[in-house]
């Protein structure tokens, strides 16, 4: 009866505390008092006044120190608060003693009492559930004291399940000693961190390799954090933090070894294709498996594949792999190296041609070429498409000016044509429309109802990765003769001769939707267009 009345009066003082907290001194709605939002409120200003924690400690919940009873209690599940701020992890300083509730079980019902009840046994990494009584031959089964009640009485069904194995439902308490690998990776960076800093312990993995993104306020704590992610994750046994933004020629990441053994040659599946490669000198980023997936599906045995920015092979290997001809080009000589390798591994050398080489002569040498000899075969009976991969996001739409004319001799039926897949990152609102616009610019043709734009992934809350795709317009690829020649004249009274040509129909689309200077000033530095009194003048 005392201790109700007093758990009573603590649960009073305690909703009073948390509105008069959230109120008064962290401005938030009253009205929300449940136990993690304000035991965290409580945390953050416990910090800031350790005498008032102390009170507390020593008056109402904390009889011991090391020990917590409330079964409501967030922290139960975290480690000695003595590692808050440590920087070089201690493993053994993580040792924490928790009440847990038990039930007392023969041994010879155990497995199938475990079966009835594991909805409320205690579930903790590298924690059994079961363990001896020291005191006789019976056995103890944990159970998780957030699915007990307060009173450690057990529910009505549990209560029917132990009355069929004759089992007594008293609930007893256990001093149960949680250690280091008991606490989960968030728990473990929680208790470390300072209270109230983002832990996120989210990183990609490469093989062996698990690359993080830290942010400054984790930085004093990058070794623990690198370390506790080796531990935590089987197979991982090196971990690097990315030093800054890619923005070199070859895309690959400056990195960081926080932990672990420094070999960055790696090994890693995607998409049932094993690659190899040195993680520290090419580009490899796992988020983008749909993508190469997603392309690979809309190839065919025979199709053609031209991969521009191959890296090392992962549009290029499983169409090969799928039966396609392939040719594989990349400007970085380790990403040819690995390349040229894993087309080995995968056993597939035999159907990529590569290539290390500028993507503009690629496409302007061995692409045309290549296309030159191959679309005159291609007929109705012989209907292979052929498809030009281009996954340079920050730059590949630059590229697209090379097929314009790039192909003599009279064009091929429109369904035969080449299909470009170009990806490029927009920070537009409207980032289709975005990107189709920079292809448009750089084709100098409207791909108004010839394209689709499919969006890969958003790189940052306000960058797309888009994926452009349309079959190159004839107009565009083959050398043509001018449709209608004309002499226009400005108001400045110059003449210039120009090309009725469906460029002029793109900039009158854009001035119509205010295309913007920036583009206009681009247009004009390439020599597309002539910015005079009367407008804007194509020159093609
Ligand atoms: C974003 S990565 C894409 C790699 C691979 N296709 C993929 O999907 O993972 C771009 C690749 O283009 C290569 N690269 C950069 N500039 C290049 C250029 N001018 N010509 C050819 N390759 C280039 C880089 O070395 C890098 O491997």
């Amino acid at each position: 009866m005392r201790l109700r009345r007093e758990h009573r009066i603590l649960w009073r003082l305690y909703g009073y505390s948390a509105r008069l907290l959230k109120t008064k001194l962290f401005r938030t709605a009253a009205s929300n008092t449940s136990f993690p939002e304000v035991w965290l409120l409580l945390v953050q200003y416990f910090e800031r006044l350790p005498g008032f924690f102390w009170v507390v400690q020593r008056n109402s919940f904390f009889t011991m120190p090391e020990i917590l009873e409330n079964k409501a209690d967030l922290e139960l599940y975290s480690p000695h608060p003595e590692v808050r701020g440590m920087t070089t992890l201690d493993r053994a300083a993580f040792k924490r003693t928790i009440v847990v509730p038990v039930l007392k079980v023969k041994k010879e019902v155990i497995n199938k009492l475990l079966k009835s009840l594991k909805h409320i046994t205690l579930h903790r990494p590298g924690l059994k559930r079961v363990i001896d009584d020291p005191k006789d031959e019976d056995r103890l089964v944990l159970l998780d004291p957030h699915k007990i009640s307060a009173e450690y009485s057990l529910g009505e069904s549990e209560q029917e399940i132990l009355k069929q194995f004759n089992i007594d439902p008293q609930v007893s308490k256990y001093n149960l000693e949680l250690t280091y690998d008991n606490f989960k990776t968030e728990e473990i960076l929680r208790a470390v961190l300072p209270v109230g800093q983002d832990v996120t312990s989210g990183f990609t993995r490469i093989g062996h390799i698990a690359h993080l993104n830290l942010r400054d306020h984790q930085l004093p704590y990058k070794h623990l954090i690198g370390q506790v992610i080796i531990d935590k994750n089987p197979g991982i046994t090196c971990s690097v933090n990315k030093i800054n933004i890619i923005d070199n020629t070859y895309r690959n990441f400056q990195m960081e070894v926080l932990a672990g053994e420094a070999n960055m040659i790696t090994k890693t599946r995607e998409n049932n294709i094993t690659y190899e490669f040195d993680f520290s000198k090419v580009y490899w980023n796992s988020r983008l498996s749909t993508e190469h997936g997603r392309i690979i599906e809309l190839l065919k045995p025979g199709d053609v594949l031209f991969d521009v920015f191959a890296g090392v092979g992962p549009f290029a290997i499983p169409a090969a792999k799928k039966k396609c001809s392939v040719f594989a080009n990349d400007l970085n000589p380790e990403s040819y190296k690995w390349l040229l390798h894993n087309c080995k591994l995968n056993k597939v050398d035999k159907n990529i041609k590569n290539f290390n080489m500028d993507g503009r002569d690629f496409l302007l040498g061995p692409v045309k070429e290549e296309l030159t000899k191959e679309l005159p075969l291609l007929t109705k009976e012989r209907k292979n498409t052929l498809h030009i991969v281009m996954n340079l996001p920050a730059l590949a739409i630059k590229f697209l000016d090379v097929f314009k004319h790039l192909l003599d001799g009279k064009p091929c039926s429109t369904d035969l044509l080449p299909t470009v897949h170009c990806y490029s990152f927009s920070k537009h609102d409207s980032p289709a429309k975005d990107v189709q616009e920079w292809a448009e610019v750089f084709l100098g043709t409207s791909l108004e109802g010839r394209c689709s734009t499919h969006l890969v992934r958003s790189v940052a809350p306000n960058k797309e990765m888009m994926c452009i795709s349309f079959q190159i317009p004839a107009e565009v690829l083959f050398k043509k003769q001018c449709t209608h020649e004309g002499k226009l004249k400005s108001s400045a009274g110059n003449f210039r001769v120009f090309q009725l040509y469906t460029l002029s129909q793109i900039i009158l689309e854009k001035k119509k939707t205010a295309f913007d200077g920036f583009k206009t000033r681009i247009l004009s530095a390439m020599g597309l267009i002539r910015v005079s009194f009367s407008g804007v003048i194509p020159i093609c």
